[in-house]
This record gives structure tokens, C-alpha cells and sequence, in this order.
């Protein structure tokens, strides 16, 4: 276990990355919790040219790696980097059974990461970031900016509020209304998604965007969700 530094001013990844992600339980479950929905950002990501053949790919906050192995049969070099040991045991489990060798499986975080080798094409992160405070996202996004090739790309989607302050108690009733369920074998429940808001790091839209584009990425592209909890961002290096 990494103890982290008590002199240093940096934040202790672990102890913000979500209690859920260090529990053999939940990890063993999350594939049929949660549909990436890899496949889908695939295809998008190859539409816009983001994607193409022998690119590469940091995927920050892969947990089980579920887009790491679908961009695995498209790119060169997949890098899936994530702070939870439990999480990325299952993407090594995965690996062992489908014999993909050009994923390289790395335990750190936005903050931690080092990356080795040609800078790479894409940094996707999906579901990842908000588990850091605000200022925090936006060192983040400065190390992804740092990090990408020349006009390189940032896939991000995130539970990220996209309703006015004032409406927050019902879209976030509504929300949680509207997907939880009393299976956890196979969804969220009420009391998963209540930890989430209440114990994570999820922002408003109108504070996130400025911070992406500070970070020095131009937003090409950004869609939020009918609920007003999700966005996704299609962003490229300035
Ligand atoms: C909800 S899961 C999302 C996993 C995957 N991206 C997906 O879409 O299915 C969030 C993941 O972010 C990881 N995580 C949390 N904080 C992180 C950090 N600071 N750096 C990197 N990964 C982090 C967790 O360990 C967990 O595996």
C-alpha cells in the first residue's frame, strides 16, 4: 500500500477515488452495473479521426477497461492508468483471457501519472474525474494537456450538472428516481447514488467548461444529458 506523504501538499488520489473502488465485491460486479458503452464511443471517436489506426491512448480512470480493451483493436498503444489495484485487477484478468498485448496496465492517477514514450493522440476519461475537488480537475486537465501530442484530443464524459442551482434538489430526486434500482448486483442503488452526490466531487457544466479550456483544449463538441447529470466533451490541445 502507498502511504501518502504527510509533507506533501499534493492530494492523496486514494483517499478521494471512490471507498466503492477499492471493494473486491463492487469491482467483481461494476461490468454488469455499468455499460461503458465502448463500443458507441468508438465509432465517434472514429468519425471525428480521433481515432485511427496506430494512434495512442491514455485511458485515465480505466477501471475494469472496458473502453481500454475495445480501442485496443483499433490503436497501437493503449495505456490504462488507474489509482484502484482492485479495479485494474480485473482489466488484467480480462487481459490474461483475451490475450491482448498492447494494453499496458498502470496503477496511478490524473495527478501521479508519468507517461513514457511519444506523447500520445487521445486522453479519454470516462466517469473518472469527478472524484476530484475542483481545483484539483483543473491540474488534472493541465497534466492531460501537457501530456497529448501537438492538436492531440480529450474525451471526457462525467456525471457533470448541467441544471440551474436553484433546481438541484429535484433534478437530483428526479435523477435518482429515474435509474436506481434494488438489484446491486446489476445497477445502482439509491444509497450508491446518494454517496456519489453527496460524497464526490460532481460540478456544474458552467464551472467545468472554463476550467477545460484554461487547461489550454478548445471544446469541440459537448453534449449533456436530458437529466442534466451528464455531459461528454470532444476537446482538442490548443
Ligand atoms: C466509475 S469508475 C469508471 C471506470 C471506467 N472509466 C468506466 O467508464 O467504466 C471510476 C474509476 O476512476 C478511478 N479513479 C478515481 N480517482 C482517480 C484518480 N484520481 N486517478 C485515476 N483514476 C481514478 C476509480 O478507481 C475507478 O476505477
Amino acid at each position: 500500500m502507498v502511504v501518502h506523504d504527510p509533507d506533501s501538499w499534493w492530494l492523496d488520489e486514494v483517499s478521494h477515488a471512490g471507498r466503492e473502488h477499492f471493494d473486491e465485491e463492487h469491482a467483481r460486479r461494476y461490468d454488469a452495473k455499468m455499460d461503458a458503452q465502448a463500443a458507441e464511443e468508438i465509432g465517434l471517436l472514429q468519425d471525428a479521426r480521433v481515432l485511427t489506426p496506430g494512434c495512442s491512448v491514455v485511458d485515465m480512470g480505466a477501471g475494469s477497461g472496458q473502453f481500454s480493451l475495445a480501442a485496443a483493436h483499433i490503436c497501437e498503444r493503449v495505456v490504462a492508468v488507474d489509482v484502484s489495484p482492485v479495479m485494474l485487477a480485473r482489466l488484467r484478468e480480462k487481459l490474461d483471457l483475451c490475450g491482448t498485448g498492447n494494453v499496458e496496465v498502470i496503477g496511478a492517477g490524473f495527478l501521479s501519472y508519468r507517461h513514457s514514450g511519444e506523447p500520445p493522440d487521445l486522453v479519454y476519461s470516462r466517469f473518472a474525474l469527478h472524484h476530484l475537488p475542483d481545483f484539483w480537475k483543473v491540474m488534472a486537465l493541465c497534466r492531460i494537456a501537457d501530456m497529448l501530442r501537438p492538436g492531440g484530443a480529450l474525451r471526457l464524459s462525467d456525471v457533470v450538472y448541467s441544471f440551474e442551482p436553484t433546481d438541484a434538489e429535484p433534478r437530483i430526486e428526479a435523477w435518482i428516481t429515474e435509474i436506481m434500482t434494488a438489484d446491486v448486483e446489476r445497477g445502482w442503488t439509491r444509497a450508491e447514488i446518494a454517496e456519489h452526490v453527496r460524497d464526490e466531487h460532481s460540478t456544474f457544466t458552467w464551472l467545468l467548461e472554463p476550467m477545460i479550456e484554461r487547461a489550454g483544449f478548445t471544446i469541440v463538441d459537448a453534449s449533456c444529458s436530458a437529466s442534466g447529470m451528464l455531459a461528454q466533451y470532444l476537446c482538442k490541445k490548443r
